[in-house]
C-alpha cells in the first residue's frame, strides 16, 4: 500500500528531523520554510520543495507544523488561510493549552482541523524506539492519521480538548527546565571547585533519578497528607541554607538555591515546619 503523503512547514532541528524520518519510510513530503535553503539537505533526498505556502498546504490533507510556537503558525499560515479548507492541521508546535485552544477554533473557521502535538523528545530521536509524542483533538483525525504519525515517535492520546497535549507537554517541560537548571547550578558549583561535569556525571545521574521520591509521595500528595514521618520543612529549609551558603563560599550565582529557599522559608512561616517537604505543595498551588 502507497504511503500517505505528508506536508511537514517549518524545518528547524525537528522539523527538519521529522520530514527526514517520513522520507525514510518511504511517505512523499513536501516541504516548506521560510529560509527555504534549510529545505536543501530534504530536497536531496526526495523531498518536494513547494514554492509557496498555499503550494503546500495544496499538495497533501496531513500538514505538519513544527514552528517556533503559534504566532509562528500565524505568521505562515494567515496569508494563506484560503488554502486550509479541508486540511489536518498537526501541529507540532509547543505554546500554551489556551494558545492550542484558539489555534484548533482558528482552524475550523478556515474549514480546517487541527490536532495538538507535544513531542517529549529531542530531534534525535525522531524515529527512534522509546520515543513519545501527547495529542489531543478530534479522535477521529488522530486515529485517521496515527499511523503515519507513529513514523515519527510513539503517540499518546490525552483526549478531545485540544489544550490537553500542550498542558501535558508544558508540565513536563516544567519539570525538564527546572531540573536541567539545578544539573547546571551544581555543574557551576562543582567547576568552582575544580570538579568536572565529567566528573560529577555518575553523581548527577543518580540525584537526579527521582523515581523512587515520586513514588513514595504521589498517593499522601493525592490524598492531602503530609506527615513529617520520614523528613519534616524544618530540616529541609537547613538543608537548602546549607546549599545556598556552600554556593556563596564557592564565589558563584546564588540566585537559585535562594529562589529555592525563598519557597521553603515561606512553608515554615506558614506554619508547615513539622510537616514534610511536600507540604509547600499548597504554598505552590496558591492562587495569586
Ligand atoms: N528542538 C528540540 O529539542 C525540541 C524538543 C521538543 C519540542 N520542540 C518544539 O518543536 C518546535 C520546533 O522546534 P525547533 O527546535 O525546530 O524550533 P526552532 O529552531 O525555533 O525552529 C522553528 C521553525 O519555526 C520557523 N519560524 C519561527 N518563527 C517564524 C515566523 N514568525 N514565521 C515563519 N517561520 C517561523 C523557523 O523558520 P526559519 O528557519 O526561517 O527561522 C523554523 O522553521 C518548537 O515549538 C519546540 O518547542 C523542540
Amino acid at each position: 500500500m502507497s504511503k500517505q503523503p505528508v506536508t511537514v512547514i517549518g524545518l528547524g532541528p525537528m522539523g527538519s528531523a521529522m520530514a527526514g524520518a517520513f522520507l525514510d519510510n518511504d511517505h512523499p513530503v513536501t516541504v516548506w520554510n521560510r529560509t527555504a535553503g534549510k529545505a536543501d539537505h530534504l530536497v536531496a533526498r526526495g523531498a518536494v520543495r513547494a514554492d509557496t505556502v498555499q503550494a503546500a498546504l495544496a499538495a497533501n490533507e496531513l500538514v505538519v507544523l513544527s514552528l517556533t510556537d503559534y504566532a509562528a503558525m500565524y505568521d505562515v499560515l494567515g496569508p494563506a488561510a484560503t488554502a486550509l479548507s479541508g486540511r489536518v492541521l498537526v501541529n507540532l508546535s509547543s505554546d500554551t493549552p489556551d494558545q492550542a485552544r484558539a489555534g484548533a477554533r482558528w482552524a475550523a473557521r478556515h474549514g480546517a482541523t487541527h490536532l495538538t502535538g507535544g513531542v517529549l523528545v529531542p530531534p534525535p530521536w525522531i524515529g527512534k524506539p522509546g520515543a513519545s509524542t501527547f495529542y489531543s483533538g478530534p479522535r477521529q483525525a488522530f486515529e485517521t492519521y496515527r499511523e503515519t504519525l507513529m513514523v515519527l515517535t510513539g503517540t499518546d492520546y490525552r483526549g478531545d480538548d485540544p489544550g490537553l497535549a500542550a498542558l501535558y507537554y508544558q508540565l513536563n517541560m516544567d519539570m525538564f527546565w527546572t531540573s536541567m537548571l539545578s544539573w547546571l547550578h551544581a555543574l557551576a558549583l562543582a567547576r568552582a571547585n575544580g570538579i568536572t561535569a565529567k566528573e560529577l556525571l555518575p553523581y548527577a545521574t543518580s540525584a537526579l533519578d527521582l523515581r523512587y521520591f515520586l513514588e513514595f509521595y504521589t498517593d499522601r500528595i493525592d490524598a492531602g497528607e503530609h506527615p513529617g514521618d520520614v523528613d519534616r520543612l524544618a530540616m529541609g529549609v537547613a538543608s537548602v541554607e546549607h546549599v545556598a551558603h556552600t554556593t556563596r563560599d564557592s564565589g558563584i550565582d546564588s540566585a537559585l538555591p535562594d529562589a529555592v529557599l525563598e519557597i521553603f522559608r515561606r512553608g515554615q512561616d506558614a506554619g508547615r515546619g513539622g510537616d514534610s517537604f511536600t507540604s509547600l505543595i499548597d504554598i505552590l498551588a496558591a492562587r495569586r
